[in-house]
């Protein structure tokens, strides 16, 4: 009988809102410029969710959406989803099962995650161990964030980075592709770099915490670019050493997408020449949790079957990771 073992993605999906921010409209809202945003950060333009009735499980059950129509898949065979934002619709109640019911996944159950910028590859490691198990045939993991609706947009060191935007991809066994390994890491020594100070259960809201726009993300761009890069390079180094795979063995690189500068430096580190590294960040911006399995979307039709790909992410917490997967189904 065939060891079907390993979680292979088999299908994926994604979207982004219409709206596009660009550079030349943010030199109107801060004192910047399109020459220091793309030469700093790599970015052209971001997606923004303008609808204000709209929100994360929107995108994500957009994303979800796609994939079932590209894929065929039956909305009612999906068994679990795992979703991985930092921006659900509410803080209470989580958002998966409002993404289940806005795509009509009946018989699915489902949960939030939380993990920055690395919450897409925490998720799929969640989802490769429950196909792993046995337990589930069909699990959809998710990584969406409206970062739009927790970003201040009069804060130019952050405001230029972020964009909205959701990714999904399926989960089935599979006997020769697949998830092969990860890695992941968290260092709640960083936490203070890269937050949102006030709304939960350290500093609840509060009016003065409102006037004061504590509510928005704040970060030290310096410690976070320095972490980001010493983090990644080590973690995808020791899970390449560990799988015995040299820089050539590797087909694609897929990293978060938080600044070229960063992605450029991680590479270089690597020895990974840049035509083998997947960058949408001049389209798209920083979002979130959506970044990966956002550069899977666009980027599907170059991955041939048995093709050797490096995931990679680093996010507030902090939290890291990366992972080796088999493309194929
Ligand atoms: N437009 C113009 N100037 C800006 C600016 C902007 N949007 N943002 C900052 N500056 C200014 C700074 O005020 C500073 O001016 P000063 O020298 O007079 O003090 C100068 O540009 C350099 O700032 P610095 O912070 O050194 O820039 P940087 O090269 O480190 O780039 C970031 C800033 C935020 C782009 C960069 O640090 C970064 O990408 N960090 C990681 C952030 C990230 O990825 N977060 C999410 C993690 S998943």
């Amino acid at each position: 009988m065939t060891n079907l073992n390993k979680a292979a993605i088999t299908a994926v999906g994604g979207y982004v809102p219409e709206t596009i921010l660009d550079n030349a409209q943010l030199e109107k809202m801060v004192d910047t410029s399109n020459e220091w945003i793309v030469a700093r950060t790599g970015i052209n333009e971001r997606r923004i969710l303008s609808n204000p009735e709209k929100a994360t499980s929107d995108m994500a059950a957009e994303a979800v959406k796609n994939l079932l129509a590209s894929s065929g898949i039956n909305p009612a065979e999906i068994e679990c989803l795992i979703l991985a934002t930092s921006t659900p619709d509410k803080l209470l109640a989580p958002t998966a099962p409002v993404v289940c019911d806005k795509a009509g996944l009946t018989n699915a159950w489902g949960f939030d995650l939380n993990a920055a910028c690395s919450g897409f590859l925490y998720a799929l490691s969640v989802g490769s161990s429950l196909i792993e198990s046995g337990r589930h045939k069909k699990v959809l993991v998710i990584g969406a964030d409206a970062m739009s609706r927790i970003v201040d947009y009069t804060d130019r060191n952050t405001c230029i980075l972020f964009g909205d935007g959701a990714g999904a991809v399926l989960l089935e066994p599979s006997a020769d592709y697949g998830l092969q390994d990860f890695i992941l890491k968290t260092d709640g020594a960083g936490s203070e770099f890269l937050s949102i100070a006030v709304g939960g259960s350290l500093n609840p809201f509060h009016e003065d915490t409102l006037q004061e726009r504590q509510h928005f993300v704040r970060q030290d761009g310096k410690t976070v670019f320095k972490n980001a890069i010493a983090g990644m390079t080590g973690v995808c180094t020791e899970i390449t050493d560990r799988n015995t795979l040299a820089a050539e063995d590797i087909d694609w690189v897929i990293p978060h997408q938080a600044n070229i500068r960063i992605i450029n430096a991680v590479a270089d580190n690597l020895k990974m020449p840049m035509d083998k590294v997947k960058v949408n960040i001049q389209r798209y911006g920083n979002t979130t949790a959506a970044t990966i399995p956002l550069c899977l979307w666009d980027f599907q039709a170059d991955f041939k079957p048995g093709d050797k790909l490096l995931l990679t992410a680093f996010g507030a917490g902090f939290t890291f990771g990366s992972s080796y997967l088999v493309w194929g189904n």
